[in-house]
C-alpha cells in the first residue's frame, strides 16, 4: 500500500464542473479565446527572435541529440551577465525552470533538523519542496500593512531559532507584487552572515520590477538565486531556468541533479535569442504591463470595499482584496471563466489569506485588461444581487 505523502500543499480549488485540477487546465489551456490572467505568464511578445531561434532549433533536428547536461555554455554566460553577475564569482546551472531550481535549492541545503523561512501569501510550492528535505517550515503571516506585505528582517530575526537554515524571498513576490529595496537586502545578508543561513532569492519576475536588486551581491556566500525564462521572456510552456550561486553551492547541487541528461534544447535555443535580443523588446513589455495595472485599479477603484494590497506592484501580477466588499474570490473567478477570462482565487498562494483576494496577471494585450475591467465590475454587481 502507497498513501500521498501529507507535505506542505497549496489548496488548489477546481472550479465549479471539473473533476481534477489537470482536467481544468487542460480546458483553459485548449480554449484559444481564454484570456490568461491566471499564471502569471507573457502573452505580449511578438513572433520575434526567440520563436524563431526555437523554429530554427526545430528545423535543424537539434531535438534528436542530447545537450550538455548543465546547459549551453553560452545560455550559462548570458544569463550571469544578464545579472551582472559574471565576475567570476558565480556559477550556474541551466534547469527545466524555477520549480526545478527550487527544489535542487531545498534539496541541497536542508538536513532533516532544518526549518525554512517561508511567508503567507508567497509561492506555496517552495513550502511543500522545503518541508520534504527539511523539518518544518516557519510560513510567516505578511499580509499588513505594518510590514509592507513583506517577510521583512525583524519578521526573519522574530521567526528564526537555531534550526533555521533557509530563508524564502520572493522578489518581487507573488502574488503582491511587493519588491526589496537595497537596504533590506543588506539587513538581509547581515542575519544570513551573523547566523550562517542561506537566503534563497527567487527573481522570477526581476524583470517587471521598477528597481530590483540582486541579493547575490550583499551576500554572495549565502544565496542561491533562482532564475526563469516564465515571465518576462514569455517561454513559460518551453519548462527553462535556471540556478545561481558561488562554485562551492553549485558543486555540491551538481551531486543531486535530476536532469542528468540535460534542459530542452529548443528551449536553450530560445533562451539564448531571449537574452540576446532583450534590448529590443523589454522597454515595449515593461510599458504595457505597468499600463495595465491602471486599468485594473481605475475598475477596482469603483468596488466600494474591495482594494489592492500593493499598488502599483512591482511584478505582472497582483492581488485584489474583495473582503471588505463581501465578495468570495472563487464566485468572481468562476464569473468570469464563464467569460472566459482565466484568474485565480488567492488560495491557491495563501493559506491563511486566500479567502480575501483574486489574484490576476496582465502581461496581456491591453485590450484584454479593458475587458476584465468591464467583466470584473459586471461579476461583482452580479454576485451582490444574488
Ligand atoms: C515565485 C515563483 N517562482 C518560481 C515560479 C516557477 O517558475 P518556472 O516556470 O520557471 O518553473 C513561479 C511561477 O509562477 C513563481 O511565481
Amino acid at each position: 500500500m502507497i498513501s500521498p505523502k501529507k507535505y506542505a500543499k497549496a489548496a488548489k480549488m477546481i472550479p465549479k464542473g471539473f473533476k481534477t485540477p489537470n482536467e481544468f487546465f487542460n480546458y483553459v489551456y485548449n480554449d484559444e479565446d481564454m484570456i490568461w490572467m491566471g499564471q502569471n505568464t507573457n502573452h505580449l511578445h511578438d513572433e520575434n527572435g526567440i520563436m524563431n531561434a526555437m523554429m530554427g532549433s526545430i528545423r535543424k533536428r537539434n531535438y534528436c541529440k542530447y545537450p550538455p547536461p548543465e546547459g549551453f555554455p553560452e545560455l550559462k554566460e548570458l544569463v550571469l551577465e544578464d545579472l551582472g553577475l559574471n565576475d567570476g564569482r558565480f556559477d550556474i546551472l541551466i534547469t527545466a525552470g524555477g520549480t526545478e531550481s527550487l527544489y535542487l535549492c531545498a534539496n541541497d541545503i536542508l538536513e532533516p533538523e532544518n526549518n525554512t523561512i517561508t511567508s503567507d501569501p508567497g509561492y506555496l510550492i517552495i513550502d511543500n519542496f522545503a518541508s520534504r528535505f527539511g523539518d518544518h517550515v516557519k510560513s510567516v503571516p505578511i499580509y499588513n500593512q505594518e510590514c509592507g506585505y513583506k517577510l521583512t528582517p525583524d519578521l526573519v530575526r522574530e521567526n528564526m531559532d537555531d534550526n533555521t537554515k533557509l530563508v524564502i524571498l520572493i522578489d518581487p513576490l507573488n502574488p503582491l507584487g511587493s519588491c526589496y529595496t537595497k537596504e533590506e537586502l543588506k539587513e538581509f545578508a547581515d542575519i544570513a552572515e551573523d547566523n550562517d543561513i542561506y537566503l534563497l532569492h527567487d527573481i522570477t519576475y526581476r524583470d517587471f520590477a521598477r528597481d530590483h536588486h540582486l541579493m547575490a551581491n550583499y551576500a554572495p556566500e549565502h544565496t542561491i538565486t533562482i532564475y526563469s525564462f516564465s515571465k518576462i521572456y514569455g517561454m513559460a510552456g518551453m519548462r527553462i531556468g535556471g540556478i545561481i550561486g558561488i562554485p562551492e553551492v553549485i558543486n555540491s547541487i551538481r551531486s543531486i541533479v535530476i536532469n542528468d541528461l540535460g534542459t530542452n534544447v529548443v528551449a536553450q535555443h530560445g533562451a539564448i535569442a531571449a537574452l540576446k535580443t532583450k534590448p529590443e523588446w523589454l522597454d515595449r513589455i515593461r510599458n504595457t504591463t505597468r499600463g495595465n495595472q491602471k486599468i485594473i485599479k481605475e475598475a477596482v477603484d469603483q468596488v466600494e470595499g474591495a482594494f489592492i494590497p500593493v499598488y502599483p506592484s512591482d511584478g505582472n501580477m497582483m492581488a485584489i482584496d474583495l473582503y471588505d466588499a463581501g465578495i468570495k474570490p472563487m464566485d468572481v473567478a468562476n464569473y468570469l471563466l464563464d467569460r472566459k477570462i482565466f484568474t485565480r482565487e488567492g488560495s491557491y498562494t495563501s493559506k491563511l489569506f486566500g479567502h480575501r483576494y483574486l489574484r490576476v496577471s496582465y502581461s496581456i494585450p491591453t485590450e484584454q485588461v479593458e475587458y476584465f475591467g468591464e467583466e470584473f465590475l459586471k461579476a461583482i454587481d452580479a454576485i451582490k444581487s444574488k
